[in-house]
């Protein structure tokens, strides 16, 4: 298998950031979020303008991603809250290349640039995307509490998850 590497998102790479985005939410999200949900949503929160505002904001954000032979497999976007937390906002890897270890390398690159005071990461999923809960087990995230958002009236269930980063802040 050919190596995978993980950089600093720049932003010559935002339309494939966004094309590893939709075909995500495409394949996870349909049949568990109200029809009109990735339409509406996707562009309002990975329109090209906000990906390159957040982008420039290199001290709190962190967009990385996934490269195998030239081709962006995978994105990430975490923000640094304040100097204790961190929130892990998007985790996208294409079909074709899940279960390899993307997922996991993507978490991992993203703790080590963190400052080092920061000591819990945050993130969250659809409560319907079981298999997001799965993975996220597995890389040492733990419950902590379920939030209800609306979609034009309808009630979506956002789960918590937290991740102890094993040092004192
Ligand atoms: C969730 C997602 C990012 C995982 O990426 P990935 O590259 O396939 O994950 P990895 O290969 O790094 O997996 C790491 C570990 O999690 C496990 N894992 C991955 N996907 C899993 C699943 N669907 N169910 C159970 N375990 C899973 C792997 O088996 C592996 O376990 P190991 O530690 O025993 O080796 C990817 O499946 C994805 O993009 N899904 C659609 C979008 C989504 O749900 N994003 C996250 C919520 S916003």
């Amino acid at each position: 298998m050919n190596r995978i590497d993980i950089r600093r998102a720049e932003p010559r790479d935002i339309e494939a950031i966004r094309a590893v985005g939709r075909s995500a939410w495409e394949d996870a999200y349909t049949g568990i979020v109200p029809s009109g949900y990735i339409e509406d949503l996707f562009e309002q929160w990975w329109a090209p303008h906000v990906i390159r505002m957040s982008m420039r904001l290199t001290e709190s954000q962190i967009w990385l991603v996934a490269v195998q032979t030239n081709e962006i497999v995978g994105v990430s976007h975490t923000e640094i809250l304040n100097q204790d937390e961190a929130v892990l906002w998007k985790l996208y890897v294409l079909k074709a290349h899940r279960r390899r270890g993307v997922g996991r390398a993507l978490i991992e690159d993203t703790i080590e640039r963190l400052p080092f005071s920061v000591c819990t990461m945050w993130t969250e999923y659809l409560t319907a995307n079981a298999a997001a809960g799965a993975f996220y087990g597995r890389q040492g995230f733990v419950f902590d509490h379920e939030s209800l958002s609306d979609y034009k009236g309808m009630v979506i269930g956002v789960t918590w998850l937290r991740r102890d980063l094993g040092h004192s802040p």
